[in-house]
């Protein structure tokens, strides 16, 4: 059948009006989702959302003083998170700086909006690179200036629990070993420390321990990479034997780190 070339046009005239109403219901959603966001940030939602992964965004699923965690909806109705680094946290410029520098991947911005940015993008490489190493971490998926979206590690946009909540009896020898695995993985194959390990930053999804919470991780040849690799050990040894697990001592843990 051949097509009227009006009909052809007007039709999609219509397909793009269709499309544009949809987005627009979109932005309209997340923009009663909260208001604290800056212009900025709101556009590169409205961007994640038309040429990203997301489809819609809900609410937060955690506000800290550094970030924030939305819920959201991918393309095909997966549940995403979409961490955003505030870029008014003047409290954190300070601390972020010292992650930055020395770390051989990135340069340290001007501004800080600009080290909020390198931030994330951070965030996002070292979450990429774990995940690649074997490490079970949210995949990342998207990073634009201050927003990282990645896998949700929860279901119904409940987060899977982080181990610091849960009960000492739910705190098992094979969640230990786990945590070690992945350590070693992290350090060995990604070439990374975390740097802010502990009970806050594994969550256990469906019994098994995912890393999460990557912008300070830095590369082994970091000047703070001893210093924080020490502290991590101490911190997951620390927890674990407080929970009655049989841990052993942090000078064999990091000599068989850094052995292999
Ligand atoms: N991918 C994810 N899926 C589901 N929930 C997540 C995800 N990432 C983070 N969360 C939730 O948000 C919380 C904070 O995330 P994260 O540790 O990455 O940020 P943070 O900057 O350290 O914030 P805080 O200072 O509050 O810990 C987590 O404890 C977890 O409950
Ligand atoms: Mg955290």
């Amino acid at each position: 059948m051949v097509q009227d070339p009006e009909d052809l046009s007007r039709r999609h005239e219509q397909k793009i009006e269709r499309e544009r109403s949809k987005r627009t219901k979109d932005i309209d959603a997340f923009k009663t989702v909260e208001e604290v966001l800056d212009k900025r940030t709101v556009m590169v939602l409205y961007q994640a959302i038309n040429n990203g992964p997301l489809s819609r965004i809900f609410g937060t699923v955690k506000a800290g003083k550094e970030a924030r965690i939305y819920w959201a909806e991918g393309k095909g109705g997966e549940e995403l998170a979409v961490k955003i680094y505030l870029t008014s946290s003047m409290e954190f410029k300070k601390s972020m700086r010292q992650y930055i520098e020395g770390d051989p991947r990135f340069k340290v911005g001007k501004d800080y909006r600009q080290i909020v940015y390198t931030w994330a993008q951070k965030e996002y490489r070292n979450l990429m690179e774990a995940h690649d190493a074997g490490v079970r971490v949210p995949k990342p998926l998207y990073v634009k200036e201050n927003v990282v979206v990645m896998e949700f590690v929860g279901e119904g946009g409940k987060p899977a629990p982080v181990l610091k909540t849960l009960p000492k009896e739910q705190i098992t020898a094979g969640i230990f070993e786990e945590v070690m695995d992945a350590m070693g993985r992290l350090y060995r194959n990604a070439n990374l420390i975390h740097g802010d390990l502990s009970e806050y930053n594994i969550m256990l999804h469906n019994g098994r321990t995912v890393l999460i919470d990557f912008g300070q991780a830095v590369t082994r040849e970091h000047p703070l990479a001893e210093e924080l690799l020490k502290r991590d050990v101490g911190n997951i040894i620390r927890f674990f034997g407080k929970a009655g697990i049989d841990v052993p001592g942090e000078e064999d843990v990091l000599e068989c780190l850094r052995r292999r």
